[in-house]
């Protein structure tokens, strides 16, 4: 079989597909959705339970970088995920927690959920935590985290969770930019085998913040930890103060319900805020349809809950659809790596989404790992995070889901708050490496650098551009915390009413669209978002540094990795070798972000090509990284093209 650039015909699924039983439907339904969204969205709006009705679909538009969605409803997200479901399911498992060891597990019913849930909502208003109030999470994959988060739409509050693999500085300046007053952490975390001191770097980020009155810390390991008192609380023994139910408030739709940060191309990180309606409507939608979720499935979402796939896939989408999530505390390669397939063995886990770094990762290990174990209970498999090579599907298509089920290669981005183009299993045909067709109320264009929208030639040939959403979606974060300004600068004024997702992409004859990755200064490492400016100033903070550049190069395994250059100061220049003075600068970035951040090459030079008005030339360093020697492209406007020159030199 020629395994480039074909189509995969989707194996069948069994079960009710929500209506749509073929291609045709989907193509109908979604030309629907598109012509008349309002229709289509009021009808999916009866998939949540509201305490008060909506008045209005949808108030403004892209143009104003103001969109409303279900207008004069209230509801309650909490309420949605757990209570409404537990006259008919109270008694079957919501979460199923796989800890990072493989004999230890816990599973909750919905009631449990709700007692649980209710338990930290009390303990939170006990604290003083009030609606609107923002709760800043740094917690390792434990039920906790997900009974806290939940506990805080239950009353209002706003949560803004940390990845725990960000270092303290980064902890602190999330923290100060929401102005929280409560963290909730844990004493510390258990990944892979290692433990991370995840209170000590909580202390460490707290110095001088006056702001936060309380500490809640989950107990996960029997590590003592310094309390301080007045401060921090042991999150069981508060909840074993409380009672075990809680009224969920009537929050209103465009009530803000979390933010998360994610990086750009410029500046600090983006706190990028979600809300009650839209946002949950979304998650529940794509979910159910996407990964043809039935009821009775076992949900296995892979992502760290301090990523938007977490809140959207493990936690809100299936929740809201009354599923059993897997919250997996481990990594795909702890303790080996069949660990994947021995906890869907041990489930029967129905769908499995991840991301393509670890599928290359895992593959890497050999065939074997994935044939020790049965994995015939699956019906979906998703990726997510970064383009999926061609390989790394067929690997998941074949060895995973023995050629029976839909890869869905799933697009979106933070901001979107759930899916916006993927196939629909069972109906779209696959191309691997192709995310597809967009889902429904989804209107994706491209266009070209001057904003005009690419309409496919006359016989069809394909176009390539930049990837641009015509319409307003439910998901769709509605705002930057605190900075209205830069949301509208970041996403809405490249092009004209057309919101900018910051991808290119390919659309094919077939209307299939291909993306081909970041087009601003953006880098996805193992699926994290990072910014080159951030890694920038982390590098040029330290003293040893005058000036530093740095560019994302194709990996095998992570996608894509950092490639540094570094312009020594004068002390710099002093240091005993190369190898100290990278050693020194890791030490820099983990300090200042994390460890994922760190880049993988450094390369000292003297200069950096720049135009004349000082623009570093990325485009250039890039292909001098990558040994593109030829390829320079022009390099007319340089300053001082002998700086390419040297660059060249040492790479060679
Ligand atoms: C960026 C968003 C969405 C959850 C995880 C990442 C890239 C995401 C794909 C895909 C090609 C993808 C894009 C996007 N991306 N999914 N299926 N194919 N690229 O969320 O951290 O906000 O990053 O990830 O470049 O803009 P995020």
């Amino acid at each position: 079989m020629n395994k480039n650039n074909s189509t995969i015909k989707p194996p069948s699924i069994s079960g009710d597909t929500f209506q749509i039983n073929s291609f045709e439907e989907y193509k109908k339904l979604y030309e629907y959705s598109i012509k008349d969204p309002i229709s289509y969205w009021a009808e999916q709006s009866k998939k949540l339970h509201w305490f008060h009705p909506w008045e209005q679909v949808l108030d403004n538009s892209f143009s104003e970088a103001d969109v409303a969605w279900f207008s004069g409803g209230r509801l309650n997200v909490s309420n949605n995920c757990i209570d409404r479901h537990l006259n008919s399911k109270g008694d079957q498992v919501a979460i199923i927690w796989e800890a990072d060891n493989t004999k230890d597990s816990k599973s909750y019913t919905y009631r449990e959920l709700k007692h649980e849930v209710c338990r930290i909502a009390n303990a939170l208003k006990t604290a003083g935590v009030r609606k609107g109030d923002r709760v800043c999470l740094y917690m390792p994959m434990i039920p906790e985290l997900a009974f806290t988060m939940l506990a805080c739409t239950r009353i209002g509050a706003i949560h803004s969770i940390v990845f725990a693999g960000f270092s303290a500085d980064s902890l602190r300046d999330r923290i100060l930019d929401c102005n929280a007053s409560v963290v909730v952490t844990a004493n510390e975390g258990q990944r892979g085998g290692k433990a991370l001191a995840l209170k000590s770097i909580v202390d460490k980020a707290l110095q001088g913040i006056s702001s936060v009155h309380t500490v809640f810390v989950a107990k996960r390991t029997e590590k003592e930890v310094t309390m301080k008192a007045g401060r921090d609380i042991w999150l069981h023994e508060a909840m074993a103060r409380e009672r075990r139910s809680c009224p969920s408030e009537w929050m209103a739709s465009e009530d803000p319900l979390f933010i998360l940060y994610t990086s750009g191309s410029t500046g600090k990180p983006k706190g990028l805020m979600h809300t009650h309606a839209g946002y949950l409507l979304y998650a529940l939608q794509t979910f159910e349809q996407i990964f043809n979720y039935q009821p009775g499935d076992i949900h296995f979402c892979a992502a760290d809950l301090g990523w938007i796939t977490g809140h959207s896939y493990v936690i809100y989408g299936p929740l809201a659809s009354g599923a059993t999530t897997i919250m997996f505390e481990s990594t795909p390669l702890y303790p080996d790596a069949g660990r994947y397939w021995q906890v869907i063995e041990k489930y029967k886990a129905n769908i499995f989404y991840t991301a393509p770094t670890a599928i290359r990762a895992i593959a890497k290990e050999g065939n074997e790992w994935v044939e020790k174990y049965d994995l015939s209970s699956l019906k979906s498999l998703g990726s997510v995070g970064e383009p999926i090579n061609p390989e790394a599907w067929y690997w998941l298509y074949e060895q995973v889901g023995k050629s029976k089920c839909s890869v869905m290669d799933t697009w979106w981005q933070t901001e979107t708050g759930g899916i916006m183009i993927s196939p629909l299993p069972g109906i779209t045909e696959m191309k691997p490496g192709s995310a597809t067709l967009p889902f429904f109320g989804i209107e994706p264009c491209i266009v070209d650098e001057n904003g005009q929208e690419i309409k496919d030639t006359q016989n069809n040939n394909g176009i390539s551009g930049y990837l641009c959403l015509k319409n307003p979606w439910p998901g769709m974060a509605r705002t930057i915390y605190g900075d209205h300004e830069r949301y509208v600068e970041s996403y809405f004024t490249q092009y004209p009413n057309l919101y900018f997702t910051g991808d290119g992409c390919y659309r094919d004859a077939d209307g299939y669209y291909w993306i081909t990755g970041r087009v601003d200064d953006v880098i996805n490492v193992s699926g994290h978002r990072l910014g080159t400016a951030e890694i920038e100033s982390s590098l040029a903070s330290n003293p040893l540094v005058a000036e530093a550049a740095v560019v994302g190069i194709p990996d095998e395994i992570k996608g894509m990795s950092i490639f540094a250059y570094i312009i020594p100061s004068k002390e710099g220049v002093a240091m005993k070798s190369e190898e100290e003075l990278s050693g020194i600068l890791k030490q820099q970035v983990r300090q200042d972000i994390g460890s994922f951040a760190i880049p993988s090459n450094f390369q000292i030079v003297s200069g950096l090509p720049k135009t004349r008005s000082g623009k570093i030339m990325r485009r250039i360093l890039k292909k001098i990284a990558v040994g593109e020697y030829d390829d320079l492209g022009n390099i007319t406007t340089l300053a001082d093209s002998s700086v390419v020159e040297e660059l060249i030199n040492l790479r060679k």
